[in-house]
C-alpha cells in the first residue's frame, strides 16, 4: 500500500527541528516561517514541551472520557485564565474541523435552527458542515452541499443584516483574520455590529481562531483586537505545538447535556499535558508580546522593502500572521526562498505569500528573511 496522493509535495524531508528552524535529511538548515501551517507555536522540540509529553506518555498516554481526567480541568482553568475567558467551558477534540463541527452543532442544538452565515473566502475545515462553511466549491463534495450556508462579503454589515433579519440564522462563523483566504482582516466596527445583530436575532456568534488565535497576532485571540466577545471560540493548530488537538470555548449560557457531544480521543492525557506545557512556555517566554514585537518589526521592514521593490503590492496582517501580496504568482519566489535561501513560507490564493512562523521568531530571523526576500524578488 502507498499513501493516498492528495498533497503536492516539495522534494524535501524534514527530520528535525529546534525553535524557529528545521533541518532536512541531508543536514541542511531552514528558517521556518511557515510553522507547519501555523501549528508550531512555542517552537520545534522545545525542551519543556518534550519533557512534559515524555513524562506523561511514560505514565499514561490515554484513557477514555468515561473516567475522571483531572488534566482536562487543569487545562480548561489555565486556558480560561490566560485567554481572558475564565467563565467559559472547554470541550476538547482532535482537530480544527472537529472544533468547528462541534461549535456549529451546539449552536443548532441551542436555537433549533439550521442556517449558517460565513465569509466569502472562508476556510473552516474539510468535514461535513465545516467544509460547507468553507467558501471553496472544489472541496465541497455533493454529499456536503446541503444548502445550510450563505457566504457573505467581508466587512459589509448591510449584507449580513439583510440575512440576520430573516430571524432563521443559527450561527455566524468568522475568522477575524482570514488565513487560507489570504490574510484578510475583519474590521472592528463590522464585528461589533455583527455582535449586536446576533444578540438581537438570537444567533450564535462563533469566532474561528484556529489559525489566527493562540497568541499569533500579539493578543491571545485575534477578535480581542476588535473588542467583541463571541459565544464560542474554536481553537486547534498552536494549542499543542503539533500534537493533534482542538477545542471549543463555550459561553456559560450554553448548558452541557450528557451524551450530546463526545469523542474517543479528544482531551486525552497526553494532549492535555502537551497543551499545559504550551501555555506555560507562552507565559514564561512572553511569546504573545514577542509575536507583537517581531511582527511589527517584520511589517515595518516589509513596508520599507515595498517602497524599493515594485513586486510587493500590499503587506497585511497582525503580529506573526502576515500576508504579502505580489504582482505575480507566488510560486517562483516561494520556491526560490526554499531552494536557494532555505526559508519556508506559506502561500494563499494565487499571489500571496503567507508568514505563520513559530511565536519564538527573532529580529535576526526577520532580517534574514528580508534580505533573502529582496534577493528573490529582484
Ligand atoms: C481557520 C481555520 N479553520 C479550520 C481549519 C481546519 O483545521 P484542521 O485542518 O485541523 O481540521 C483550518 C486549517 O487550516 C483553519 O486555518
Amino acid at each position: 500500500m502507498e499513501p493516498f496522493d492528495v498533497y503536492p509535495l516539495f522534494d524535501i524531508t524534514i527530520d528535525r527541528g529546534a525553535g524557529c528552524h528545521v533541518w532536512d535529511s541531508n543536514g541542511q538548515e531552514y528558517l521556518d516561517l511557515y510553522g507547519g501551517h501555523a501549528v508550531i507555536s512555542v517552537g520545534h522540540a522545545h525542551p519543556r514541551y518534550v519533557e512534559a509529553i515524555s513524562a506523561q506518555v511514560s505514565k499514561l498516554g490515554f484513557y477514555s472520557n468515561s473516567v475522571q481526567n483531572p488534566l482536562q480541568g487543569k487545562l480548561a482553568r489555565r486556558l480560561g485564565k490566560v485567554s481572558g475567558y475564565e467563565d467559559y467551558q472547554l470541550f476538547l477534540i482532535n482537530s480544527g474541523a472537529e472544533a468547528n463541527e462541534n461549535a456549529l452543532k451546539l449552536a443548532s442544538f441551542h436555537n433549533g435552527r439550521t442556517r449558517i452565515l460565513s465569509l466569502e473566502k472562508a476556510f473552516h475545515g474539510r468535514t461535513s458542515l465545516a467544509v460547507e462553511a468553507t467558501a471553496n466549491p472544489r472541496i465541497i463534495a455533493p454529499v456536503n452541499a446541503n444548502r445550510h450556508v450563505t457566504h457573505l462579503p467581508i466587512n459589509d454589515i448591510e449584507a449580513w443584516r439583510h440575512e440576520l433579519e430573516k430571524g432563521d440564522v443559527c450561527a455566524c462563523i468568522v475568522e477575524c483574520i482570514q488565513g487560507v483566504g489570504g490574510i484578510r482582516m475583519v474590521q472592528a466596527e463590522f464585528m461589533q455590529q455583527l455582535r449586536r445583530l446576533c444578540d438581537e436575532y438570537d444567533t450564535v456568534l462563533i469566532c474561528d481562531e484556529i489559525q489566527c488565535g493562540y497568541g499569533r497576532t500579539g493578543r491571545f485571540f485575534a477578535h480581542q483586537w476588535l473588542n467583541v466577545r463571541p459565544d464560542m471560540i474554536t481553537v486547534a493548530k498552536g494549542i499543542c505545538n503539533g500534537y493533534p488537538m482542538g477545542g471549543v470555548l463555550i459561553s456559560p449560557r450554553f448548558k452541557p447535556v450528557h451524551g450530546q457531544l463526545g469523542t474517543t480521543f479528544g482531551g486525552n492525557h497526553l494532549g492535555c499535558a502537551g497543551a499545559l506545557a504550551v501555555l506555560d512556555i507562552i507565559e514564561e517566554e512572553r511569546l504573545i508580546d514577542n509575536a507583537r514585537d517581531v511582527g511589527d518589526y517584520m511589517q515595518t521592514c516589509l513596508k520599507s522593502l515595498q517602497a524599493r521593490n515594485r513586486h510587493i503590492v500590499e503587506v497585511r496582517g497582525r503580529g506573526l500572521m502576515i500576508g504579502i501580496e505580489l504582482d505575480m504568482p507566488y510560486q517562483e519566489p516561494r520556491t526560490r526562498l526554499i531552494k536557494e535561501e532555505h526559508i519556508f513560507t506559506g502561500c494563499s490564493g494565487t499571489n500571496t505569500i503567507r508568514l505563520l512562523p513559530p511565536l519564538c521568531m527573532t529580529h535576526e530571523d526577520a532580517d534574514r528573511f528580508i534580505a533573502s526576500f529582496g534577493k528573490v524578488l529582484s
